[in-house]
């Protein structure tokens, strides 16, 4: 079948040889990172030249992680036309290639996959809320990985795909009351830390919200490896059991460690993972029709399709001097470039990578405070 689909088994073959793969089973979807320009760089383009050159085509349902900008809002992220140009051509590419440019973290507020369904994902906070929430199977996957089985649309059969291997192997005791994302993210990067190749059942942690979830489990995968977390009802263990106890103290220290300034910020940046139309709506509460102040950028990221759900808050943000991105993620842009000191942020995921790959200031605080903060001047 050619060059494009010899290189794909090959990636897919080794990749079972080095896990003990004894076959390939069949994907639903693919979901493949490696998008911005600023990360990935020259090398993925002539990857991706081949791959269109040669006739290389998905064979699965497969989508698009988000990319270093929004075409609709180039002028003000006041960018040179070669990085822009570059990300385009990236972008397009992936197209030709038969992939769905949704430019999204969250490609499960697009389509959701069914209880039990084999993906191929990359984009580590995607796959936790997959396997975790979802209950899809999917391992932790990288870029080239998930793109080699997009255009196999198929995957080794190892790792979360195996009912055993998702089994939670330490209990992490939630001592205390964890509540809001800022609290739930904190939990994930702390427990992270710590976890190794354990797999985690949070007891006696308790919310409704989704949102929540989200956060911790995009934190989870930060600092640590786990594809997977259990929560609510006691599970099955996979070997002996170890316990971990969680207090208050731990998730106060987690959320202090994590701001690197106390600069005020000069953006306001909401959207780590993706937002969901709730969670656009609810900034648009808070704005509750004041106006963003002149000096402070208010950032609201999320999917192109969420985005048009969400239209009405949309317009309410935007009103307010916001803008609502779709498309990108400021975590992978150049913000240092674009003038960037500090960035408050309600996402320990991004509070945790914005230091190290900006080389900008992080506060993290709660949604309704970064909201403060870029209303008030003085904030
Ligand atoms: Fe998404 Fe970027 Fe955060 S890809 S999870 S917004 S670091």
């Amino acid at each position: 079948m050619g060059w494009a689909y010899q290189i794909a088994m090959k990636i897919l073959v080794k990749l079972g040889e080095i896990f003990g793969a004894t076959h390939l089973i069949p994907i639903s979807s693919a979901h493949i990172s490696g998008v911005s320009y600023k990360t990935v760089g020259e090398p993925l383009i002539k990857f991706l030249e081949d791959i269109v050159e040669k006739g290389g085509s998905v064979k699965v349902t497969s989508t698009l992680n988000p990319s270093s900008i929004d075409p609709k809002h180039l002028n003000s992220m006041g960018l040179p036309e070669d990085l822009k140009d570059k990300q385009i051509h990236i972008v397009k590419l992936y197209e030709r290639i038969g992939i769905k440019p949704t430019l999204t973290c969250t490609p499960y507020y697009i389509q959701r996959p069914y209880v039990g369904s084999h993906l191929a994902w990359a984009e580590s906070s995607a796959v936790v809320y997959a396997n975790s929430i979802l209950r899809a199977w999917t391992n932790r996957e990288g870029g080239p990985s998930a793109l080699a089985s997009a255009l196999i649309g198929k995957t080794p059969n190892y790792g979360m795909h195996i009912p055993e291997n998702r089994r939670a192997s330490i209990s992490i005791d939630i001592d205390c009351e964890i509540k809001g994302e800022v609290e739930f993210g904190a939990l994930g990067i702390y427990v992270g830390r710590i976890l190794g190749d354990e797999i985690p059942y949070f007891k006696g942690l308790r919310t409704s919200e989704e949102v929540e979830l989200k956060h911790l489990g995009a934190a989870l995968a930060s600092t640590g490896m786990t594809p997977i977390f259990h929560l609510g009802t006691e599970p099955e263990y996979k070997g002996s059991l170890e316990q971990i106890s969680i207090d208050s103290s731990v998730i106060s220290r987690t959320i202090e460690d994590l701001s690197t300034s106390s600069e005020r910020p000069n953006m306001v940046f909401i959207g780590c993972p993706h937002c969901s139309s709730r969670e656009i709506e609810r900034v648009a509460e808070f704005l509750d029709g004041r106006k963003v102040s002149k000096d402070v950028r208010l950032w609201v990221c999320t999917s192109r399709h969420v985005k048009n759900k969400a239209k009405t808050y949309v317009e309410r943000i935007e009103a307010s001097g916001g803008t609502v991105l779709s498309g990108m993620c400021p975590v992978v842009t150049w913000l240092k470039e674009m003038g960037i000191e500090t960035v408050m942020t309600n996402s320990a995921k991004a509070a945790y990578y914005i230091p190290a790959l900006n080389k900008v200031g992080v506060k993290l605080a709660s949604t309704r405070e970064c909201i403060e903060a870029a209303c008030n001047p003085k904030g």
